[in-house]
């Protein structure tokens, strides 16, 4: 009998592990006071916990680190707890423990995913990559830990522009997953690249009627960007860069009023630094709470207290996939 025929894209990525279970919030004693516990929890269990700009306040407040994506991954990496609790979305976590495997990473919520990451399913992309042979992949930190592994460099917001102008002029380049990204940095830096057509649903959700609004209203404030906002937003910025960018420039810059397009959870950092400052962050067009992150706000103080108390959902990665996946976040360490 002759066998089947052979899928020449025949996955090599292998599956990741099951999804967790659901955080146990009945096992949650309610009389217990979540912040004295998770400080206890963190002591006891030499934990260490690191968060993004856009979590909760009161999860802001207990971490050890407040960062963005590049500050959280350096460190991350240096980390020496036993134990690392990530506050965060998942694709964060999993670079936590890409690049220090013999730590612990543990965060609140395994569901926490990201709508670019989903935009980017590895199988996909690697049929992509083979579609453009020769060129170099540069992909955003937020996508799988897979698509991580199979591509050439990592960028996140704050170091893409210097990673993109460190490519040979002659090399194409393909960037992944986030296309609004992507078109910003052709723009800056003049370099023609081959986009992937995923989106942040939070960053696309801004109303450029809106900031026209409040810019009459307002015409000495100045507007912040994340450059995850697509052009239709980024052409009023008068500053376009990652998080703690932005957040450097809104407490540093002459002025006193800033619109700011990007995730509100960021606005907590804005006012501890610069209480004298007015920060008005920018609605979406259809009245809704969009402008949160749906996935980072999945992550709670009492499912914060479970992951350090039963240290899970644990972040586990085939050795194969991390290894491969270490690579490329090497390299955009090394050229950060
Ligand atoms: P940075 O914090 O690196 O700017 O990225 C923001 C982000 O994408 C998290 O959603
Ligand atoms: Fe992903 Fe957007 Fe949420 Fe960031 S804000 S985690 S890019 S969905």
């Amino acid at each position: 009998m002759n066998s089947p025929p052979v899928d020449p894209l025949t996955p090599v990525v292998p599956l990741l592990p099951p999804r967790a279970p659901a955080p146990d919030l009945a096992s949650v004693d309610p009389t217990l006071d979540l912040e004295d516990e998770i400080r206890r929890l963190k002591r006891q269990k030499n934990a260490v916990l690191l968060a993004h700009y856009y979590q909760e306040e009161e999860i802001q407040d207990l971490a050890d680190f407040v960062g963005d994506s590049l500050d959280l991954s350096r460190n991350a990496q240096k980390s020496e707890a036993s134990l690392i609790a990530f506050a965060g979305v998942r694709f964060m976590a999993e670079t936590a423990k890409i690049l220090n495997p013999t730590r612990k990473v543990v965060l609140p919520d395994y569901e926490a995913g990201c709508s670019l990451e989903s935009s980017a399913p590895p199988e996909a992309f690697r049929r992509w990559r083979e579609a453009h042979p020769g060129a170099v992949s540069l992909t955003y930190i937020n996508c799988s830990a897979a698509v991580k592994a199979l591509s050439d460099i990592i960028v996140t917001s704050s170091n893409a522009e210097k990673i993109v102008r460190s490519i040979p002029p002659d090399k194409e380049i393909l960037f992944a997953p986030d296309r609004h990204l992507g078109a910003w940095l052709a723009q800056k830096t003049g370099r023609p690249m081959i986009l992937w057509p995923g989106a942040c649903i939070v960053h696309e959700q801004f109303s450029e009627r809106e900031i026209v609004k409040l810019k009459a209203k307002h015409p000495d404030a100045l507007l912040a960007a994340h450059p995850e906002c697509p052009e239709s937003i980024l052409r009023y910025a008068d500053h376009v860069g990652s998080t703690r960018s932005i957040l450097n420039y809104v407490t540093t810059a002459p002025g006193k009023m800033f619109l700011i397009a990007t995730e509100e959870g960021i606005l907590h950092q804005m006012k501890k630094l610069a209480p004298d400052r007015e920060f008005i962050p920018i609605p979406p067009d259809n009245g809704c709470r969009c402008n949160e992150c749906p996935f980072m706000k999945l992550n709670t103080l009492e499912k914060l207290y479970l992951c350090l108390r039963d240290e899970r959902p644990e972040i586990v990665l085939p050795e194969e996939i991390r290894a491969a996946a270490e690579k490329p976040l090497l390299r955009m360490l090394e050229l950060s």
